[in-house]
């Protein structure tokens, strides 16, 4: 037997070995018992994603990039499922043997994706982030990544999808936050172009550099084909931020108008504090942040965190806002964590007691035992973790 022949039986072998160890110790599923099996067919198949490849990657501006995905429709294959005009995917990546993931909202429509089978991305690089310049730097066409099912309900009104109607909308758009509204304008626009019914949108769409504005043409042709569509393109350099100078010379009518708002978290903190000013009612605004909340707790309550299981603790100081996650890391513990924003839930903890407030939802729980997610909890009070 030769040397080759004998190298890869052994191979064979540790992968039989790693298979059976790995499905005995690892999943929680039936198919997740194959899971290392079928990895071997098909790589980045995953019983709790969906895989799509990467058919194009575009640079759109300096520091912004589209990345065009396929989902996956093989044998083996989960089938990804429908999504609505606004949604986001948690976009899955291994980087250094460790998977990590990251929120973008799909910024093509889901009419585009009925014809061709694709969705596109647009991803703003942040100078210092870990992953968005890592993505433009390595993954390239024919590269399989994992996704997440479209989430959120950052959407359309079902109203104007289905037929005539007569609700109006102002969407305010600041830099890259200008992606769910791409999706939403393009389904409208394909829902125009079949003489379905009458719009009334106005877009104010913010951009830091008037020169440099994303998809500026796009949206020029889809404000000429769709009457009743009306885009405002404005300089924040120059006009400044949304105020309600604007809103008057814009869109006097604002006020009759159901408000979408996506971008830096300091420019939705101002648009719902100018349409609040102008009473228009807290349920006819609806926003989109692309980071975590900001914290808005009057009064922070000071208290131990008591981590019981790692026998670790923490003083949580007076109007001091840092997350449990946060806490627990700077006592040397590492709970699982993915998004850091109250998205993707991988941060649940169970709380045995305390009272904590949710900065996502802007809600303080009770004081009983509960599951909460670390990433967006912030103890108010003595709170114990079961951590
Ligand atoms: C629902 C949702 C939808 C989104 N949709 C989009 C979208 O369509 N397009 C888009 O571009 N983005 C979108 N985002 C935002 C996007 O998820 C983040 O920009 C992305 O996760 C950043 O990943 P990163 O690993 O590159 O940055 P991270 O490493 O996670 O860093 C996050 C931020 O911290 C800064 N930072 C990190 N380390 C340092 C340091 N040492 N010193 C100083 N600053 C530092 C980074 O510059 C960055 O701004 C969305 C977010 C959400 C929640
Ligand atoms: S880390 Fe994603 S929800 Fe907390």
């Amino acid at each position: 037997m030769s040397a080759s022949t004998n190298a890869s039986e052994n191979g064979l072998k540790q992968q039989g070995w790693t298979w059976f160890s790995q499905a005995l110790t690892q999943h929680d599923t039936f198919s997740g018992y194959f899971q290392p099996l079928i990895q071997m067919l098909l790589p980045q198949w995953t019983t709790d994603a969906y895989r799509a490849q990467i058919v194009d990657v575009r640079d759109e501006m300096s520091d912004m990039y589209s990345l065009v995905l396929k989902p996956q429709t093989g044998l083996l294959d989960r089938i990804w499922p429908e999504f609505k005009a606004g949604q986001f995917i948690e976009l899955m990546v291994e980087k250094e043997g460790r998977r990590t993931l990251r929120c973008f909202s799909i910024s093509s429509s889901p009419a585009y994706y009925e014809k061709t089978g694709l969705i596109e991305l647009s991803i703003r690089i942040q100078q210092k982030g870990r992953i968005t310049p890592w993505i433009r730097q390595q993954l390239t066409i024919g590269s399989l990544v994992n996704i997440s099912e479209a989430q959120g309900q950052f959407v359309l009104p079902e109203s104007l999808l289905q037929g005539p109607s007569s609700e109006k909308l102002l969407l305010i758009a600041g830099g890259s936050g200008i992606t769910p509204f791409r999706s939403m304008l393009q389904q409208v626009h394909s829902q125009h172009l079949k003489g379905s019914h009458a719009l009334d949108i106005h877009l104010l769409y913010y951009s830091r550099d008037a020169q440099q504005v994303l998809f500026q043409q796009e949206f020029e042709q889809l404000e000429k084909d769709c009457a009743g569509l009306t885009i405002s393109f404005l300089d924040s350099e120059s006009d400044g931020f949304i105020c309600s100078d604007h809103l008057q010379a814009y869109c006097s009518d604002y006020y009759q108008r159901t408000a979408f708002i996506c971008g830096p978290s300091p420019m939705i903190q101002q648009a719902r504090k100018v349409l609040a000013e102008l009473e228009v009612a807290k349920d006819k605004i609806y926003f989109e942040f692309f980071g975590a909340a900001p914290l808005e707790i009057e009064n922070s309550e000071q208290g131990v965190v008591l981590f019981q299981a790692s026998d670790k603790s923490i003083v949580s100081e007076k109007d001091k806002t840092n997350t449990l996650l946060e806490q627990a890391e700077q006592q040397g513990l590492s709970p699982v964590s993915g998004c850091r924003i109250g998205v993707c839930h991988q941060c649940i903890c169970k709380k045995k007691s305390g009272v904590v407030f949710n900065t996502r939802t802007q809600e303080y729980s009770d004081t009983g035992s509960e599951e909460i997610q670390l990433c967006i909890s912030v103890a108010q009070g003595d709170v114990v973790l079961d951590l």
